[in-house]
């Protein structure tokens, strides 16, 4: 059977730079989404131009420097302001697309809204038509769609499609869904919404319960198009779906017959771009792009990991960019971590100097969180061992960071 390609819709640059304190200026936008490009990312999601002057330039000049296959995409409410503010702003795009919606749980339709179900399609509808009069491609969004009851969902979707929506976005807005309650909602409204199969159904997964990439993925094994995530998985609260994440899933999982169009190999050095943009930190253990993804400090993980990298790591750091995993000497350590680092500095211990200095290496490693370079030649000294009962290969070593297994 035939691969599917999944569409990757990027929001770090609307969704992501919702974050308190992450506000970036349309320089920083323009240099991520020039990153985003050579990433191969199907849409950009470049701002809410009616939220401020600086966004809808920042949308200006992001449509004006991508190449003309990307699309590039404008939030608005339903409102026809906003609307006409967005397609004002994608202008320059070559492939403009406006993503426009309302909320459809009963939450915020009487609370937010303090309207009625009928009214809520009324306004759908009309804030399609009207985002048709700017740009050809409509992406409707129906807010709260986790919390939506699925035959109201499908009724929204219905009357949408009729009046022209490209893409129906089903947003779990609160990160409320599980994995299989989300997958069953994509399939309910494949099955049993009028033309669905006119339009692509995109997922938007928050991470409230931290299972926005599972919630994501349960989407997309069961018909929907296209996924919406940020770079490091940043967003309003607890964040969205991350990027690396599902685009890993995708391609370590050859039986899900799905491909992207994503470079992975340059998904590190997005990560870190986004980082250094933003000013929000990766936290470590984040999956794939965090410092600690592919180090090991544990003794049994180290000997493993020197003697054949698969034995505790599933994917190849080199996919993402990242060029070698990490021994990280601890407490946790073992002989072969230690063996090794110092090889790796030019010395070459034999069993008993080793048995020797590793006794003097747990001492320091018990008051410290990592032993370093330098360190580990204190160690050496202490041991008295600077040229005695082992092999110097090399001695110009002066690097002080973690050392890498090739
Ligand atoms: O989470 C959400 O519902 C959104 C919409 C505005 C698409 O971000
Ligand atoms: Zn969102």
């Amino acid at each position: 059977m035939e691969k599917k390609r999944i569409q990757i819709f990027d929001t770090t640059l609307r969704d992501g730079e919702q974050v308190p304190g992450c506000k970036l200026n349309t320089k920083e936008k323009v240099k991520i989404a020039k990153k985003l490009e050579l990433l191969g990312v199907d849409v950009i999601e470049a701002g809410f131009p009616t939220s401020s002057p600086g966004d809808y330039q920042s949308v200006q000049e992001i449509c004006k420097s991508v190449k003309k296959t990307i699309i590039v995409c404008a939030l608005s409410r339903a409102v026809e302001k906003d609307i006409e503010i967005a397609g004002l702003a994608l202008k320059y795009a070559s492939r403009p697309r406006i993503h426009t919606g309302i909320g459809t749980s009963n939450c915020h339709i009487r609370y937010k809204f303090n309207s009625t179900p009928e009214k809520i399609i009324e306004r759908a509808i009309y804030a399609v038509r009207y985002a048709k009069k700017f740009v050809e491609d409509v992406e409707f969004y129906a807010e709260d769609a986790g919390r939506t009851e699925n035959e109201f969902l499908a009724k929204v979707c219905e009357n949408v499609i009729k009046h022209g929506a490209t893409v129906i976005n089903i947003p779990d807005t609160t990160g409320y869904c599980l994995p299989k309650e989300y997958g069953d909602k994509i399939r309910f409204l494949k099955e049993n919404v009028k033309g669905i199969h006119k339009i692509i159904l995109s997922t938007h997964c928050h991470n409230d319960l931290g299972l926005a990439t599972a919630n994501s993925l349960s989407g997309i094994m069961n018909g929907a198009g296209q996924v919406e995530c940020t770079i490091n998985g940043i967003g309003e609260r607890a964040g969205n779906t991350s990027l690396e994440e599902i685009v890993m899933i995708i391609k370590q999982n050859s039986y899900l017959n799905l491909f992207t169009n994503i470079n992975t190999k340059l998904i590190y050095s997005a990560s870190c771009l986004v980082s250094e943009c933003t000013g929000m930190k990766v936290q470590a253990n984040k999956a794939i792009v965090g410092i600690n993804a592919f180090s090991h400090s544990s003794g049994i993980h180290q000997d493993g990991v020197i003697k054949k990298r698969e034995t505790y790591e599933s994917i190849n750091p080199e996919d993402v960019g990242i060029n070698q995993s990490s021994i990280i000497l601890t407490a946790r350590s073992g002989r072969a971590a230690l063996a090794y680092r110092y090889k790796k500095l030019g010395y070459f211990l034999n069993k008993n100097s080793l048995d020797l200095v590793y006794s003097i290496f747990l001492k320091y490693a018990d008051e410290k969180k990592e032993i370093t370079d330098i360190e580990l030649k204190k160690i050496l000294e202490k041991a008295n061992l600077n040229g005695k009962n082992h092999k110097i290969l090399h001695t110009n070593h002066t690097n002080s960071r973690r050392i890498n297994v090739v």
